[in-house]
C-alpha cells in the first residue's frame, strides 16, 4: 500500500456504510453518527484517508477491494471478524469502558473481570494494533493522524511507536472519569488504557473537567504528567441548514405540527442509551404533570430516542423500561385526543430536525456526556425561542450552560422544576435566551475543531 496519506482520521465507525444495489454491487452510503457528523467538513477539506471498522458482510467485502472513494470521503476499511468486533466493541468498549468513563458502574453486579473479558481485552489489543499497523501503513513520512475515541484508546501510543515521524493527537468524545472510578479497572488494564492514550501526542477532550480528570489519572496510575488539549466540537451547521430547508424535513414539521397542534412542546433526541438519562426525564415530566393539572392536555413531550448498541443486555434492557415508563405515564394521564408522551424509536434525521424547529423547551439531561451535540443543534435551528434545559455534566454546558435551566441531571424534582420554569418564562426572557444561544454558537464550527485537532498534533491547520 502506498503511504502516500498526509492526514488520516482514525475512528471505529466511519462516514460511509455498504450496501448491496439490485444489480449485486455494492454502494457506499454516508454515514451518521455525532463523531463523523463533526468530523466530515474537516476530513473532505483536508482530504484525509479515514480508517474505520468494516463489520458487516457487505462492509468486508468493500474492504477487500481496499481504499474506497465515495461521498466526497477517502475511506480505509479495516476488516474485522463478527466474534472479534463483539469482544473489541460490545465487551470492552461498551460495556467496560464507556460505562467506566461514564461512571454508570452497577458495582454489585458489574463488572466482571472473569477469563471472558480478560480474552476480550487480548482482543481489544489485536484490534487496535490492526488499525495502528493500517496507519503506519498509509501515512506519508510527517503525516498526521486524528485517533478517535475509547475504542481506538490504544491507538495512539502504538502508532507513535511504529512510525516515530508522525504527528499523532488523539480526541475522546465522551467525558472521562475520576481515579476512584478508573479504579475499578483492573491495575493492568488501567494503565495500559492511560499509557496507551498518554503516550502518543496530545489527548484532546470537549472540556476541561474531562482533561483535568485525565491528566489526575495520568499523574496517579502512570506517575507522568499526560499533555491534554481542550476542544469543544461543533456541528456541521451547513448540513444541518440543508437538512432544515429540505421537503422532507418540512413534510415532517407538518406532520409534528398536526399530532401537537397548539400545544407546547417539549423535545427530547437522544439515543437510547443509560447516559442520557432517558427514565429521569420521563420522571420528571410525570412529576410536572402531577404538580400543574394546568399543564394536563396543554403540552406534549416528543421523545425521540431511537435504538443503540442493541447486542448489548443493559442497552435492551434500558430500552424495556423506557417504553414501559412511557406507557405507564400516557395510561395515567392521557385523554382522549392527548397523548402526554410521542414516543418515536425511528432514526429519522429530517424528523430529528423537525422536533429541534418546533420545541419550546429542550430536555438534555445526560448523567455525563462528553460535550452533547444535540444541545447544540436544537438552538441553531429552533424557530420559537425554545429554552433549553441541560445537565450540569454535560461537557457543552461550560460553553452555553449560562443561557441554560441548569439541572442537576439526578434531581427529578428539580428538572421537573426547571421544565416548569422553562415553560412559564415569558416571551422576552425566551428571545434573550435564544438569542444569546445562537450567538455563542455561530462563533464555532466544525472546521475550527478539526484544525484545532491538527494544530495539536503539530500538522499545523491550513491558512
Ligand atoms: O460519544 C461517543 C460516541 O462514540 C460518538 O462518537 C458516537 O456518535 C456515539 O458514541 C455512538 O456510538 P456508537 O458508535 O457505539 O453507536
Amino acid at each position: 500500500m502506498d503511504a502516500d496519506a498526509e492526514v488520516m482520521i482514525l475512528s471505529n465507525r466511519g462516514p460511509l456504510g455498504f450496501a448491496r444495489r439490485a444489480d449485486g454491487t455494492l454502494e457506499a452510503r454516508r454515514g451518521g453518527g455525532g463523531l463523523v457528523v463533526s468530523l466530515g467538513p474537516g476530513a473532505q477539506r483536508a482530504g484525509a484517508l479515514w480508517a474505520a471498522a468494516a463489520t458487516t458482510p457487505d462492509d468486508q467485502e468493500a474492504a477487500r477491494a481496499g481504499r474506497v472513494d465515495a461521498e466526497g470521503f477517502r475511506v480505509l476499511p479495516v476488516a474485522l471478524g463478527a466474534e472479534e468486533y463483539r469482544a473489541y466493541y460490545d465487551v470492552v468498549a461498551n460495556q467496560t469502558l464507556w460505562f467506566c468513563v461514564h461512571g454508570m458502574w452497577d458495582l454489585p453486579r458489574r463488572p466482571r473481570f472473569d477469563r471472558h473479558w480478560w480474552k476480550a481485552w487480548e482482543t481489544f489489543k489485536e484490534v487496535n494494533g490492526r488499525f495502528a499497523s493500517a496507519a503506519a501503513a498509509a501515512l506519508a513520512p510527517g503525516g498526521t493522524a486524528l485517533v478517535q475515541d475509547y475504542q481506538l484508546a490504544l491507538v495512539p501510543k502504538m502508532l507513535a511507536e511504529l512510525r516515530p515521524d508522525a504527528k499523532v493527537a488523539s480526541f475522546l468524545h465522551t467525558p472521562w472519569c475520576c481515579p476512584q472510578e478508573l479504579a475499578v479497572l483492573p491495575d493492568e488494564a488501567a494503565v495500559e488504557l492511560l499509557a496507551g492514550l498518554a503516550g502518543g501526542g496530545p489527548v484532546g477532550f470537549h472540556s476541561p473537567r474531562w482533561a483535568g480528570s485525565f491528566r489526575a489519572c495520568c499523574d496517579e496510575r502512570l506517575g507522568a504528567t499526560a499533555t491534554t488539549f481542550v476542544s469543544p466540537g461543533a456541528t456541521d451547521a451547513d448540513d444541518l441548514r440543508a437538512v432544515t430547508a429540505s421537503a422532507e424535513c418540512r413534510r415532517e414539521l407538518d406532520d409534528l405540527a398536526s399530532a401537537v397542534g397548539d400545544r407546547r412542546l417539549i423535545v427530547r433526541v437522544d439515543r437510547i442509551e443509560l447516559s442520557k438519562n432517558v427514565l429521569r426525564g420521563f420522571w420528571a415530566f410525570d412529576d410536572l404533570l402531577e404538580q400543574r393539572p394546568d399543564l394536563r392536555g396543554e403540552v406534549v413531550f416528543a421523545a425521540m430516542v431511537y435504538p443503540s448498541r442493541a447486542g448489548l443486555a443493559e442497552y435492551q434492557a434500558y430500552a424495556q423500561e423506557v417504553q414501559t415508563l412511557v406507557a405507564h405515564i400516557n395510561a395515567r394521564w392521557g385523554q382522549p385526543g392527548w397523548t402526554p408522551i410521542l414516543l418515536d424509536p425511528d432514526d429519522n434525521h429530517p424528523r430529528s430536525v423537525a422536533a429541534l424547529r418546533r420545541y419550546d423547551v429542550l430536555l438534555v439531561n445526560p448523567i455525563r456526556d462528553g460535550l452533547n451535540l444535540v444541545a447544540k443543534e436544537g438552538p441553531l435551528v429552533n424557530e420559537r425561542d425554545g429554552v433549553v434545559v441541560l445537565s450540569r455534566h454535560a461537557g457543552v454546558f461550560d460553553e452555553i450552560g449560562g443561557h441554560t435551566l441548569a439541572v442537576n441531571p439526578f434531581d427529578v424534582r428539580a428538572t421537573a422544576d426547571a421544565l416548569a420554569r422553562a415553560l412559564d418564562m415569558v416571551p422576552a426572557e425566551r428571545a434573550e435566551r435564544a438569542e444569546a444561544l445562537r450567538k455563542v454558537l455561530d462563533a464555532r464550527n466544525a472546521l475550527q475543531w478539526f484544525d484545532e485537532q491538527l494544530a495539536a498534533a503539530g500538522g499545523g491547520a491550513p491558512a
